[in-house]
């Protein structure tokens, strides 16, 4: 790991859990929020719990925290069943969006809280007669050092001294990151920690809760509506779609290979364009009279939605086009261009290509293509439906326009 002095494991050698969930359910009168949730979070894992506003990852995590309770299921931790335990005694860490730092406290004094309240007694906590306690001042000195040592792996060392109101936002949430982290919790828990940052500060302090993932080894569970933080940050990304979670895969997987429509959608940005069409007896996609891609087992007359990500879709002349499209115009933005078009019926559909590639476009008539092996099919209900042979090796009927 660049830039670690020391890892925090050293600092209480507590261990990392594994997190299980299952069936977790959870209504707020008529709403269900969260529906029969289950998962499973290694040790040491990093798991980004993502999905639109409002779909319940606050409230999941919430219940791993132990700060709501679940109508129905249970929450393990290390394999001891916490479903009931309270907040307090599950030994968990917690990050949320906004910094929660005691404003009136230095960073020092931040950090060192909640170790202060995990190691001293009530009475060694006393003002004044409490340091004059057997241990206190040892206990103490520990904690200096472990504050220290805190500050200099979150490198907010020189920061030490300074009150929430003196620091930027990107400071202000690194401690509130080391004050979680100087716990060494068996879990850490993170919610939308860097929404409120600015851009260009939200990629940096991205890549330094990996780092830090990877010195700690801490199990975390890591929530956010942004799907290429999730992409860019987890080994295991977690779809939350409406209470109900999707599919639970690695970056690559979720994005080459969803299992569901709400998770193409969701994933990749622009998002994906979806074309619906109906199955022929020919187990065809047939959508505007051509066929756009074939080898389905779906009964002739059902309705597929056909999705295709934006880096997919090329646009060339009319000889080769599968289906003809409008182009609107071409948007720049800098590595990469969008092209906006439109289908035959008016409906916009977005490509994605190098700057170089849509220099010279013009609005007016293309033609669209595509590899039949990069199509993302998915039935009426939302379910992938996967040709039955290698859509690969299948030429599409060319289009003629
Ligand atoms: N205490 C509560 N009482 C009633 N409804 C709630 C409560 N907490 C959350 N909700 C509702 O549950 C849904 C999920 O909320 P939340 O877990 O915060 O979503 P997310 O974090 O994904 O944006 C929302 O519709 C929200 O309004
Ligand atoms: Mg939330």
């Amino acid at each position: 790991m660049s830039g670690l002095p020391e890892s925090f494991a050293a600092i209480e050698g507590v261990e990392p859990a594994r997190l299980e969930l299952d069936g977790v359910s959870k209504s707020y009168g008529e709403t269900t929020v969260l529906d029969r949730v289950s998962l499973t979070v290694a040790r040491g894992e990093f798991v980004a719990l993502v999905g639109p506003s409002g779909c319940g990852k606050s409230t999941l995590l919430k219940m791993v925290a132990g700060l709501e309770f679940p109508d129905a299921g249970h929450v393990r931790i290390a394999g001891t069943d916490v479903t009931d335990v309270r907040a307090a005694d599950r030994d968990v860490a917690m990050v949320l969006q906004s910094y929660a730092l005691y404003p009136h406290l230095t960073a020092r004094q931040n950090l060192a809280l909640p170790l202060v309240m995990r190691r001293l007694t009530g009475r060694q906590r006393l003002p004044f007669v409490g340091r004059f306690l057997p241990g206190t001042r040892a206990q103490l000195a520990a904690i200096g050092a472990d504050v220290e040592k805190a500050g200099r792996a979150l490198k907010i060392d020189h920061l030490l001294d300074r009150k929430p109101a003196a620091m930027s936002g990107g400071q202000r949430q690194r401690v509130a990151l080391g004050r979680a982290m100087v716990r060494d919790p068996r879990l850490f828990l993170m919610d939308e920690p860097l929404s409120n940052l600015d851009a260009s500060l939200r990629v940096h302090t991205r890549a330094e809760i990996v780092d830090l993932h990877k010195a700690l080894g801490a199990t975390t569970v890591y929530v956010t509506h942004d799907q290429e933080e999730a992409l860019g940050m987890a080994d295991r990304v977690a779809i939350l779609h409406r209470g109900r979670l999707l599919q639970v895969a690695s970056p690559e997987i979720v994005y080459r290979d969803p299992s569901r429509i709400e998770v193409a959608s969701f994933i990749g940005s622009p998002s994906i364009g979806l074309i619906e069409a109906v199955i022929d007896d020919r187990g065809r996609a047939i959508v505007f009279d051509r066929p756009i891609a074939e080898g389905f087992a779906a009964q002739a007359g059902a309705t597929v939605r056909v999705g295709i990500r934006p880096e997919h879709l090329r646009i060339g002349g009319h000889d080769d086009a599968i289906l003809p499209a409008r182009l609107d115009r071409t948007e720049f933005l800098g590595a990469d261009a969008l092209a906006h078009l439109r289908l035959p019926d008016g409906a916009p559909i977005v490509a994605k290509a190098t700057p170089e590639i849509y220099r010279g476009f013009v609005p007016g008539p293309v033609g669209l293509a595509w590899n039949a092996a990069d199509l993302l099919v998915f039935d009426a209900a939302g379910d992938r439906l996967r040709p039955r042979f290698d859509a690969a090796t299948v030429t599409a009927e060319r289009a003629h326009v």
